[in-house]
């Protein structure tokens, strides 16, 4: 099962290049996109490198995807709405394509790298013109060119997928928040979960590319960078000598950039370094995300989740002694095989005590090839609708807590852009994540401001610009 890490080579990204050059120097290609993403931040990052690829090779967005000459899905398979809902935004395309037959679609991301899903795509979704998997990414120029050239239909799905992949071009969607990929794939095999099936095994990027890249940022004059990998702390594992998540992180705040997220912190391998750095380094936002998934011992070893209720709690304990400021969020799936009423009630007092400043709540969803998929116990859709209305209740109760408690503090806030509902409000994140609407001019975007928080809603905070 273990699988190689394989670096796509230098000479490879070349060859790549001439692809995306030789296709745009072509007529008969499409001229503009438009990537439709669906998942998680390493997605829409994927998505920023994807239309990356697609600019160099002579594409342009369009404003919409009905305008576009080639839509992209990059899809997710986490649950299995988030499949269905991939799934019949590409079939309602094949209406517009009826009209417009020149139109191209593309089918990426992790649900292309499901087994059996690439056979499927070419049986039941004739109008797919190019579909590729998490693996190669980079091999885009040469799919589209061999499309436009063959005018026949091309499937590219890795069976392996532990690609490392350095050198892709990145289309930003904002000049001042920044994602940096420090590793791809996981290793934990959750139960439940698909990711490791369809993202790969833990491969982690050389420091020195993450610091350069970094540094690039920083010189743009780039504000916040979020890092990710879906188990960040494992960051390194998997190569010998190598620096530790801390390490890594304390040399990436050095390269000057005033606001450092990083997301996914698995509780397993939340250390005792990370928690110290955490407290002490300035750079770091106020925010950690620990996803909790159960407060149940035994659902917690039936998800293989490797820590215990009493574990987990401990960590929070430390974390709030340590750095009392920094706002925790999570991760929690409801009504897994087996979870009894006393189960579901010791995942509501674990939210009731450890106090949340949100969390994302999900019913469990069987993935086929994950182990839970064949476990026994599966609950009634009406039970876990009900406990999860229960758990978001009592969230909500929780946020307004956390909330209210920031009322009259001045905190500081990266303002990303204009409110919806009117010209003069602003909307910003505090360094704990937290949203803030107040009035201020469309100048700010993209900067840090002091502003003091005077009221409390349900997502989000309202607040007062303070002179700086
Ligand atoms: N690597 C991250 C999470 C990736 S998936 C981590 O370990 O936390 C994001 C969330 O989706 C998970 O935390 C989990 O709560 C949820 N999830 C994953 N698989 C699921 C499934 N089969 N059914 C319901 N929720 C699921
Ligand atoms: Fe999935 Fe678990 Fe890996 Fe997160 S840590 S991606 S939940 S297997
Ligand atoms: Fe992310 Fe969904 Fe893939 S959550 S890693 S896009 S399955």
């Amino acid at each position: 099962m273990r699988e190689e890490t394989i670096r796509i080579s230098p000479e490879e990204m070349a060859q790549q290049q001439r692809f995306a050059r030789e296709f745009a120097a072509r007529e008969d290609r499409p001229q503009t996109y438009y990537i439709v993403t669906y998942g998680c931040q390493m997605n829409a990052h994927d998505s920023e490198k994807l239309a990356g690829m697609l600019e160099d090779m002579g594409l342009t967005a369009a404003p919409r995807k009905e305008e576009a000459d080639f839509v992209l899905h990059n899809t997710c398979c986490i649950r299995d709405n988030a499949e269905r809902k991939a799934l019949g935004n590409v079939t309602w395309l094949k209406e517009v394509k009826k009209e417009r037959p020149e139109l191209m679609i593309g089918v990426c991301g992790c649900m292309v790298q499901e087994p059996g899903m690439a056979d499927k795509l070419l049986r039941q979704y004739p109008f797919v013109d190019v579909a590729f998997g998490t693996g190669n990414i980079h091999r885009l120029p040469e799919l589209l060119l061999r499309a436009v050239d063959t005018r026949r239909r091309v499937v590219a799905v890795p069976e392996e997928q532990s690609t490392l992949i350095e050198g892709l071009p990145i289309h930003r969607d904002s000049d001042f928040q920044a994602y940096v990929t420090i590793m791809y794939g996981c290793n934990n095999f959750c139960s439940y979960c698909i990711v490791p099936y369809v993202r790969g095994r833990e491969r982690s990027r050389d420091e020195s590319d993450i610091l350069r890249e970094v540094d690039m940022l920083q010189k743009q004059g780039v504000k916040e960078i979020m890092l990710l990998g879906q188990n960040v702390n494992s960051y390194g594992n998997d190569v010998p000598g190598g620096v530790t998540f801390p390490q890594l992180l304390r040399r990436v705040a050095e390269c000057g950039v005033p606001r450092i997220r990083f997301m996914t912190s698995h509780p397993k391998d939340l250390s005792d370094e990370l928690i110290a750095e955490i407290a002490e380094n300035p750079a770091l936002c106020r925010h950690l995300h620990l996803p909790v998934q159960s407060g149940s011992d035994k659902i917690l070893t039936a998800m293989n989740r490797r820590y215990t209720r009493e574990s987990y709690l401990k960590k929070v304990e430390k974390i709030r002694a340590a750095a009392p400021d920094v706002g925790l969020t999570t991760d929690i799936i409801v009504a897994f095989p087996g979870e009894t009423d006393q189960d579901f009630e010791d995942t509501m007092s674990l939210v009731r005590s450890v106090g949340y400043d949100s969390a994302f709540t999900f019913i469990y969803s069987p993935r086929t090839g994950t182990r839970a998929a064949s476990m026994p116990g599966r609950i009634d859709p009406a039970v876990a609708t009900e406990r999860i209305e229960r758990l978001i209740a009592l969230q909500e109760e929780m946020t307004q807590r956390r909330f209210s408690e920031m009322i009259g503090q001045t905190q500081s806030v990266l303002v990303t852009g204009q409110s919806k509902r009117s010209d003069r409000q602003i909307t910003g994140k505090t360094s704990r994540n937290i949203s803030v609407n107040f009035e201020g001019g469309a100048d700010l975007v993209g900067q840090i401001v002091p502003v003091k928080i005077t009221a409390a809603g349900k997502t989000t905070l309202k607040g007062k610009l303070e002179q700086a």
